[in-house]
């Protein structure tokens, strides 16, 4: 007999970003229901120290759990950067995280094997992708570079036109000159700002973005484990869940979806 495992996967972000994960593991998985977490209380991790985002990830787990999620995808480069490995150890369910995925894409993309890596200060900062990067190829050169700004670029919808483009030129126009053929988009609020990044790169550079990886790796996952949900007579519920008043999180989601979220619950997550 087919699994038909109905238990949501949990995902979990620091805000709206990880929307684009959830989006890739919709299209790949469109049986399976999903509990989104947007920690949008405690918003940007990607400046906070390790110890902190660690702290989070877990509170954002154990949310998740009592909602008896079957997977947990960490959708965050930064909490996957600093977190995963304490989660795994500690959470009674398989845990994905970002970072894993999107390098192994990038070491099969390169041509070069100089592969260039954009994340926020905590990401860069962690090492966590030239490991991965080097795990997956040990002669890979990569160059890293935190984009701080990106995020409340993209937070605020401000995508396209000048402003974007002045700051994509300020954080990669040296990148840009490394030799670099395949760029990491290392943070998940990156997909959004593709235009002006690609255009600052140069044709020649290939952009990855780690969603479509990370929902082939959960799949992956839950079929290994006879985990995955049928197709059933009625769609799979999408439930979402934000830590600060929902308002801000219901105007831009649907900018990082791809499709309007009507409804989403403000909750109060107690630290650990
Ligand atoms: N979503 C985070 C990431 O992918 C970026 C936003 C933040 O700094 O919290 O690293």
């Amino acid at each position: 007999m087919l699994p038909d495992d109905r238990r949501p996967i949990g995902v979990f972000d620091s805000g709206v970003g990880g929307l684009t994960v959830l989006r890739a593991l919709m299209e790949r998985l469109p049986h399976e229901a999903t509990v989104y977490l947007g920690d949008t209380a405690r918003v940007p991790y990607g400046t906070k120290s390790a110890e902190v985002v660690t702290r989070y990830s877990l509170a954002n787990a154990r949310f998740l759990l009592a909602r008896d999620v079957k997977l947990l995808v960490i959708a965050c480069n930064t909490a996957s950067a600093v977190g995963l490995e304490a989660l795994a150890q500690q959470l009674p369910i398989p845990v994905l995280g970002v970072i894993e995925p999107g390098a192994k894409v990038a070491a099969a993309r390169t041509r070069t094997g100089r592969v260039g890596v954009i994340g926020t200060p905590g990401t860069v900062r962690s090492g966590a992708y030239a490991r991965a990067l080097k795990r997956a190829r040990a002669d890979l050169v990569v160059t890293s570079r935190a984009c701080p700004l990106f995020v409340p670029l993209a937070e605020e919808g401000w995508t396209t036109g000048e402003v974007p483009r002045l700051v994509a030129r300020q954080y990669l126009s040296e990148l840009a000159t490394t030799g670099v053929d395949t760029l990491v988009l290392g943070c998940t609020h990156y997909p959004l700002l593709q235009g002006v990044i690609a255009e600052v790169m140069g044709d020649g550079v290939t952009l990855v973005d780690s969603a479509a990886a990370v929902a082939e790796a959960a799949e992956a996952v839950l079929q290994e484990r006879g985990l995955l949900a049928a197709k059933a007579a009625t769609p799979p519920a999408h439930a979402y869940f934000v830590t600060d008043t929902p308002d801000r999180f219901l105007e831009v989601a649907g900018r990082f979806l791809g499709r309007p979220v009507e409804q989403a619950e403000q909750v109060d997550i107690r630290p650990v």
